[in-house]
């Protein structure tokens, strides 16, 4: 008896594995010769190269200081590292081999020519999105860059995370194939808006939290994120901003890197800006301000925005509204000769500090960051800088500015433990360079 249940058991597994590996197979695809460059219609190439920058392709496929789409640039997940691989059209080393069938495959479904299943680090769960014209674009565009041999990397990824095979039952469980289905019930402009933020420029791969297998949560789109030791902010109506996102506002600041009435794009949202979206036509990034200016719902939100500008710029003069205690003085000397403002409206190159994110966050994450390592001349608003304190100021130092800001600047509460974060994050951004 006991056998013949253990025979029926086994029986019963080998078929789960049978069945497993059925779901989990996808064919190789033949390989071809590395077509001509010249047999790309050069129009079709240049598309193709505003669509790889909306698409950071380069941010993700190139290495500090290697050669553009080379691969090897390493990705953190919370499984170990995952590098990138070599986009470039080499035959041995790169996808000079692959078809446009297999290249589109691998966007739209993250299987790479071989059959094997890619891991989601590459955000193939986005650009499933993509239409077939743009995947043509993308194709040409690769397939004409210049050849690079770059072998790639070893993941870290431990057993069972780095059996390709089981990434087919996360995406049973997780992925959506398909391309964008427009919203008839909105505009043309808020449809391009949503095909670019959903597909091509990905803004959920940092935007949307994730579960413990590491899949962006399907209820809670644009919640808020850390990534890369950054909070992404929420993009819905739960973003922290004491002013809402307006869509003129949104299009400055994923135009230019910067808002008026927010602050700069600083951390991995500056290349988002720099190296991506202010290389789309300007009418696609409105489109994409057009999009999260209704997420937000900042149009019920904006009212009385100009009471809470006015209280801002209030506090922010030198000397005004300030306690006069130590950590004024210390604010003073540090920061309050660049961060102040008088006037109806705040100016860009003065960032002002009660209209910052940064400040009303639950976590002083980003502020600790910003401070710590500043804003270089090329990122966030192009051609000017804050200096980074990390030498300048100890930890407690800091940890007083922020708890000084936030209890002058904000109505919130205060945030906890601060000395021990800032060194928690001082230690995690020198562990990282
Ligand atoms: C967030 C980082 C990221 C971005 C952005 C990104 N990729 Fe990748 N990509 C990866 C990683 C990581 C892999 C390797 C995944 C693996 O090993 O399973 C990969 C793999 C690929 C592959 C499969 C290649 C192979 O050799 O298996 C292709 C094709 C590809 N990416 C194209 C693109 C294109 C085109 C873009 C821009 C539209 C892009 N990627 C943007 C991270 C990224
Ligand atoms: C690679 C990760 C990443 C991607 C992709 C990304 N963001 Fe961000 N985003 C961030 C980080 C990190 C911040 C915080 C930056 C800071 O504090 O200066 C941020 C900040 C923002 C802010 C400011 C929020 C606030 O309240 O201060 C907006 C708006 C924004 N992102 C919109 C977008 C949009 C729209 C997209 C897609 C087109 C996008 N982001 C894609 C990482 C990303
Ligand atoms: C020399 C002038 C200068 C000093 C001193 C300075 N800042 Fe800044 N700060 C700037 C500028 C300019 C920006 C915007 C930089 C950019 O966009 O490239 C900025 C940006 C910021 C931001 C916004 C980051 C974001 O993501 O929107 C914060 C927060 C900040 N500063 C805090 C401080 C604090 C706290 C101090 C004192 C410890 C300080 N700054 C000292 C000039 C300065």
């Amino acid at each position: 008896m006991v056998k013949r249940i253990l025979i029926g058991f086994a029986a019963l597994v080998a078929l789960g594995v049978l069945g497993f590996a059925l779901l989990a197979w996808r064919p190789a695809l033949d390989p071809i010769d590395p077509p001509a460059a010249a047999s790309f219609p050069p129009e079709l190439t240049a598309r193709g190269e505003v669509l790889a920058a909306g698409g950071y392709c380069a941010t993700c496929h190139t290495q500090k200081g290697g050669k553009p789409y080379a691969g090897g640039y390493g990705l953190p997940t919370p499984f170990g590292v995952i590098y990138s691989t070599n986009i470039t059209p080499d035959p041995d080393t790169g996808i000079g081999r692959w078809s446009e069938a297999a290249f589109a495959r691998a966007m739209h479904e993250g299987v790479a020519r071989d059959g094997s299943h890619l891991f989601p680090a590459f955000p193939f769960d986005h650009f499933t999105k993509l239409s077939g014209d743009d995947l043509e674009a993308l194709y040409a565009y690769f397939m004409t860059r210049a050849p690079v041999k770059a072998a790639p990397r070893r993941n870290t990824v431990p057993f069972p995370f780095n059996v390709r095979a089981l990434q087919a039952g996360w995406k049973l469980l997780f992925f959506k194939k398909g391309t964008y289905e427009p919203d008839a019930a909105k505009s043309v402009e808020w449809n391009r808006g949503a095909y670019l933020a959903e597909g091509l420029s990905h803004c959920g791969a940092c935007h949307t939290p994730r579960n413990l297998l590491g899949a962006e949560k399907a209820g809670d789109a644009y919640g808020g994120a850390i990534v890369e030791g950054w909070i992404a902010p929420a993009l819905t109506d739960a973003n922290p901003a004491p002013v809402s996102w307006a869509q003129n506002e949104l299009f400055s600041y994923l135009m230019s890197g910067t808002s008026v009435l927010h602050g700069t794009a600083a951390g991995s949202m500056s290349e988002v800006v720099h190296d991506g979206l202010a290389k789309l036509p300007r009418s696609d990034v409105n489109a994409i301000a057009v999009y999260f200016a209704d997420i937000d719902s900042s149009s019920t939100r904006m009212a009385g925005f100009e009471a809470t500008v006015a209280k801002a710029v209030a506090s922010s003069g030198l000397g005004s509204r300030q306690d006069y205690g130590a950590d004024a003085h210390l604010y003073l000397a540090a920061c309050g000769s660049c961060h102040y403002n008088r006037g109806a409206m705040p100016v860009a190159v003065r960032p002002e500090l009660a209209l910052n994110s940064a400040l009303t966050l639950p976590e002083p994450t980003n502020f600790v960051k910003v401070v710590l390592s500043g804003i270089g001349l090329k990122d966030g608003m192009s051609g000017v800088m804050m200096p980074g304190f990390a030498h300048a100021l100890s930890d407690s130092d800091i940890g007083r500015l922020a708890a000084y800001l936030r209890r002058t600047r904000t109505d919130l509460p205060a945030w906890t433990d601060l000395d021990a974060k800032v060194t928690a994050i001082r230690k995690e951004a020198a562990g990282s360079q």
